[in-house]
């Protein structure tokens, strides 16, 4: 063979192999032969970030229930909000032989170390709702359409105000008003991509004078909330009441990505004065919008506390899990419908997004309680039967 031949055959050989073992970056393509396996003998290990907030308990519970009606076994653990916590549940799940890990991370860059012995021994990872940055070992991106949700959350503060119609339309107020902007955890990459989102509706119009941001907090930094905690929402809240509003002016709007911190600003609000019954409360609760439609904040939008929130649908969230989690298990390579959206510092991670529907009093029966979310009983007590 002549030294070009040689190569020819070497690099073709090089690329062959690379070819085998490429398209999926960790784990997926056979390595732990999970292909061959029966779903009994496979272990899934599912890391939520805490049980604090209802919705990642209804996200557990689901992708557990799915996966287990596939056959799977599953090991769910919730990390109490906790990093180092989470960073141990993993480390665990890796070395009792999970096949494939489903994480939603407290801290999207917080886990590279478990992310890489879950690479080498070959686990592929699935990053569930939160995208986890600044590796090359996650797999696939389970979510919903992150930036849309910004987006309907700005369009339902500007119905809530009578800016604008349900429909899209240009509603019978005029403005101007005050409105305040919350946003999430900074160490979340959805944060980024609600307050964004927002911002794309609600920018034009800060700029023209419809509306007016009285603490000139319009920063993410400024109104980000650690962990999305309600009480934090709740502390800024009052700060911003007593340090930009002690002169009679009013908040007529607050921006909230999430309904635990929709329920701090509504409490700071109701602490302050702000009441939905003029008659005993010299100011209307201003229209504070939410998101995940947990049944406590649908309670509150059923009795007008609330105006809005944005429904996920967390048993399609995981029913998408569990599809990508099988066809990684049987070897092939799940189907995304985003490719390019979700970079995460290292690479493109490929994605599947869902859409997501805005939930107003009028709307809570035929989403929530017609689809089974809810139970009429649930939004009349507020609480989960
Ligand atoms: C985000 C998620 C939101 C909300 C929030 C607080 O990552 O996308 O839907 O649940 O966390 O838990």
């Amino acid at each position: 063979m002549s030294n070009k031949l040689r190569l020819t055959a070497l690099g073709a050989a090089l690329a062959f192999g690379l070819t085998a073992c490429g398209g999926g970056g960790a784990g997926s393509g056979g390595g732990n032969d999970t292909a061959d396996a029966a779903p009994e003998d496979l272990t899934i290990g599912v890391s939520m970030p805490t049980q604090t907030s209802e919705r990642w308990i209804a996200d557990g519970d689901n992708v557990q229930s799915q996966l287990e009606d596939a056959g799977y076994q599953v090991d769910l653990q919730f990390a109490n909000d906790d990093i180092p916590t989470q960073s141990q549940q993993i480390d665990q799940m890796i070395t009792q032989g999970a096949d494939l890990l489903i994480v939603a991370a407290i801290d999207g860059t917080a886990l590279s170390s478990q992310l890489q012995a879950a690479a080498d021994a070959n686990i592929p990872v699935i990053s569930y709702d939160r995208l986890i940055r600044d590796t090359d070992n996650v797999d696939f991106y389970v979510t919903f359409d992150n930036f849309a949700v910004g987006q309907a959350q700005a369009n339902a503060l500007l119905v809530g105000l009578g800016l604008q119609n349900a429909d899209g339309s240009a509603g019978s107020a005029t403005g101007p008003f005050n409105i305040e902007l919350f946003a999430g955890s900074l160490d979340d990459n959805n944060a980024f991509f609600f307050f964004n989102g927002a911002m794309d509706v609600l920018q034009p119009l800060i700029d023209d004078g419809t509306l007016v941001v009285p603490s000139g907090q319009t920063d993410i930094e400024q109104a980000a909330t650690l962990r999305w905690q309600q009480e934090t929402a709740q502390s800024r809240m009052e700060t911003l009441l007593t340090g930009s509003y002690n002169d009679g002016t009013v908040v007529n709007g607050v921006l909230s990505p999430y309904d635990g911190i929709s329920r701090g600003i509504i409490t700071a609000l109701q602490n302050a004065g702000y009441g939905p019954n003029l008659d005993s409360t010299p100011r209307a609760l201003p229209v504070v919008t939410g998101q995940d439609a947990e049944i406590a904040s649908v309670a509150l939008i059923d009795q007008g506390v609330q105006s809005s929130t944005i429904f996920k649908d967390t048993r399609n969230l995981a029913e998408q899990a569990v599809t990508a989690a099988k066809a990684f298990l049987e070897g092939d390579e799940p189907e995304a419908n985003d490719t390019e959206t979700y970079d995460n510092g290292n690479k493109v991670v490929p994605s599947y997004l869902l859409p997501v529907e805005t939930v107003f009093k009028a709307d809570i029966q035929s989403v929530l309680v017609d689809s089974g979310y809810y139970t009429e009983s649930e939004v009349q007590s507020g609480q989960a039967d």
